[in-house]
């Protein structure tokens, strides 16, 4: 069988009735299938795959490719869902085409990472077919267990390893930046990684692009190996960092990209426009500055703009959640834009968003500046 991409191979198969053009429009940069595939028997779930109208895109200028909407764990995983829901996310989200899975030491103290590694383990998915991360920097309390250091990056790296139950992680991010640490220490600590096979790419996550630039440098000067992406938060209301103070590093170092909170925590779904509808991340134990944040004057001048939003949304005939991660989809310099969700209906929502960023023209992203007033000005920094 030729080059598949991320599709999927298990045992079970299935007869393709269905004229399914192996083919650009369904797997960008694959080869169009050379003889007709309704004569062809797929595996099923690679069926179901080139069904899905994912498109991939490589991480920075590395040749990774991750899919443009993937899943994260953050507040939902080990803490607001169950087991059997998050079974039932990452399935959804694996069959919509989702490659990446986002994660971290601090989600859940770990415990959303010791529920991942279950159902991946469970699932027995190939390891080619998926790509998964952690992040280091708050581990605990105690003096080495959190922040940058050679110790805590080592050892976050391997006891993130046993919870996943993988032999490596694809992509391993710096949480944050760490003061106190030297950014020579990390990046060294970084590349050691990658050289024993224990990490393939690392990066950061919301570091400035000067901590970026300094880990790049030191990382060539030193025949280290240099951060590939970073993580930063990114959506209709949160725009200088990735649309302005990060730009030059795209074309620089060729950084990747794959961003944060696209709904804004849930806020740009419109369900907070009438007040907390409850039973959301903002009633959940340890989240009351969440809910503080969406009481704030400028989270409610925000909702007023959500409500127009919503009328744009509604005359495309797609949902507001779909709206507000396909605006995140039409920047280029994206690689893969991270959804959350806490039930299976929201992601089922979330995954069809890829199919309609082409409704949003240039009339319509116009229209989006005018209800917003938040470009970020070239210049300003
Ligand atoms: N690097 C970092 O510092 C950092 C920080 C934050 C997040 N992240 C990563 O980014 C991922 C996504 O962040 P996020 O969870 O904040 O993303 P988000 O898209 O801003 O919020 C997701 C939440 O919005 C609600 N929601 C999602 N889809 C919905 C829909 N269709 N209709 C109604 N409500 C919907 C759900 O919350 P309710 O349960 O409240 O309904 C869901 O959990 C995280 O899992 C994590 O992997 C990284």
């Amino acid at each position: 069988m030729g080059k598949i991409g991320p599709a999927r191979l298990e045992p079970a198969t299935c007869r393709c009735n269905e004229s399914v053009r192996w083919g650009t429009e369904l797997r960008p940069g694959l080869p169009t299938a050379p003889f007709p595939l309704h004569h062809f028997t797929l595996p099923a779930k690679v069926f179901s795959a080139l069904k899905s109208s994912m498109k991939y895109r490589h991480l920075g200028k590395s040749g990774l490719q991750l899919s443009e909407l993937s899943f994260g764990a953050w507040v939902t995983f080990g803490q607001q869902i169950d087991s059997k829901t998050a079974v039932e996310l990452m399935t959804i989200a694996y069959d919509s085409g989702v490659n990446f899975f986002d994660n971290a030491e601090a989600y859940a103290g770990g415990q959303a990472e010791i529920v991942m590694g279950k159902i991946i383990k469970n699932k027995n998915w190939p390891r080619d077919t998926f790509v998964i991360s952690s992040k280091v920097f708050w581990g605990g309390d105690l003096p080495n267990q959190e922040g940058l250091s050679r110790k805590h990056v080592v050892e976050a790296c391997h006891a993130a390893l046993r919870r996943l139950q993988v032999d490596y992680l694809d992509l391993y991010f710096c949480h944050r930046p760490d003061p106190d640490t030297p950014i020579e220490e990390t990046v060294r600590a970084m590349s050691d990684l990658i050289a024993q096979g224990k990490v393939l790419y690392w990066g950061t996550s919301e570091w400035s692009a000067e901590s970026i630039l300094e880990a790049y440098r030191i990382a060539r000067e030193q025949r280290l190996v240099p951060p590939t992406m970073e993580q930063p938060q990114y959506n209709l209301f949160h725009r200088e960092n990735v649309e302005h103070v990060l730009t030059p590093l795209y074309h620089e170092i060729g950084l990747g990209m794959t961003t944060w909170s696209p709904l804004a925590s849930g806020l740009l779904t419109g369900k907070y426009n009438a007040g907390d509808p409850g039973d959301t991340r903002t009633s959940l134990r340890g989240y009351g500055w969440l809910q503080r944040q969406f009481e704030s004057d400028e989270t409610q001048q925000q909702i007023a703009k959500v409500t127009q939003l919503g009328k744009v949304a509604h005359d495309l005939a797609i949902t507001l959640p779909q709206l507000a991660l396909a605006w995140c989809l039409k920047n280029p310099n994206i690689s893969s834009v991270i959804t959350g969700a806490s039930r299976p209906e929201q992601i089922r929502e979330n995954m069809k968003a890829a199919e309609f960023v082409d409704k949003l023209d240039d009339g319509v992203m116009q229209r989006i500046e005018t209800i917003l007033q938040n470009k970020p000005q070239a210049g300003r920094r």
